[in-house]
């Protein structure tokens, strides 16, 4: 049987080009972008695929006009709002990792009220990456390993791979196997630089305001028939 990937990772990507190729205000483009956020998760949830992570909102992104800034965030507190019904239907859990403290009051508020009440959910865990860095969350990592080792509570000969994971934001959830990128952008941008490691890499020239969920699953196809050997030989792994 071909195998569906747990944890499928996206950076949506191209929403400002959407919008100026109709001749539209880049904002047009993210609302745009929320449409495919909605069908994506629901193919998702369709498929029984465990983990979904959205690049949303990564820490450069704040460099961006104001006003752009200010639209995404209201943007995400009004989407997250009318969608917790719909996470409830479909036993979505929904989950946020990066410098949450970052976000507007109005919106972190949101956001954990939604993280509260799906937490009961025991379907897809749909994490979004806000105001997220993923060199920071290493550094954020090695911070609070050193402070366990000056603590005397960590032996630094016992500090392992399986440590360093448990000081990720994403600790507990397993590594993406599948990694896409839309906009036909061939970067990583600073998004789960350890998580996705051993990922297959899937990148489509679709803007993400176009990306629905038969694109999701034609990347899902894509991922299987690759064959993942993990460094070893052909003959091992077949
Ligand atoms: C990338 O396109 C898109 C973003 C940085 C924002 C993504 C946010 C949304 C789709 C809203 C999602 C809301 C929820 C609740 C998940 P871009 O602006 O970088 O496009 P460009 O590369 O063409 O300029």
């Amino acid at each position: 049987m071909l195998k569906l990937p747990q944890h499928i990772a996206i950076i949506m990507d191209g929403n400002g080009r959407w919008a100026k190729d109709k001749g539209k205000l880049r904002i047009f483009g993210h609302h745009n972008g929320v449409l495919s956020v909605r069908d994506v998760v629901e193919g998702a949830v369709e498929l029984g695929v465990k983990y979904l992570t959205l690049y949303t909102f990564s820490s450069e992104n704040w460099n961006r006009p104001k006003l752009e800034v200010m639209v995404i965030m209201e943007l995400m507190v009004s989407t997250i709002h009318k969608e917790i019904e719909t996470f409830m239907k479909n036993n979505v859990r929904l989950n946020a990792i990066g410098d949450l403290d970052m976000l507007p009051p109005k919106c972190h508020r949101e956001l954990l009220n939604a993280i509260d009440k799906t937490s009961v959910n025991t379907g897809l865990v749909l994490t979004l990456a806000l105001s997220y860095s993923s060199r920071r969350e290493i550094l954020q990592a090695v911070k609070s390993i050193a402070g366990k080792v000056q603590k005397g509570e960590l032996n630094i000969e016992d500090i392992d791979e399986n440590t360093f994971e448990n000081n990720l934001y994403t600790s507990g959830m397993p590594n993406p196997e599948l990694l896409i990128r839309t906009s036909g952008e061939y970067r990583i941008s600073n998004y789960l630089l350890w998580q996705i490691a051993y990922a297959e890499l899937y990148f489509t020239s679709k803007l993400w305001p176009d990306f629905r969920k038969e694109d999701l699953y034609e990347a899902i196809l894509d991922y299987q028939k690759r064959e993942r050997r993990f460094g070893l030989t052909s003959e091992q792994v077949n």
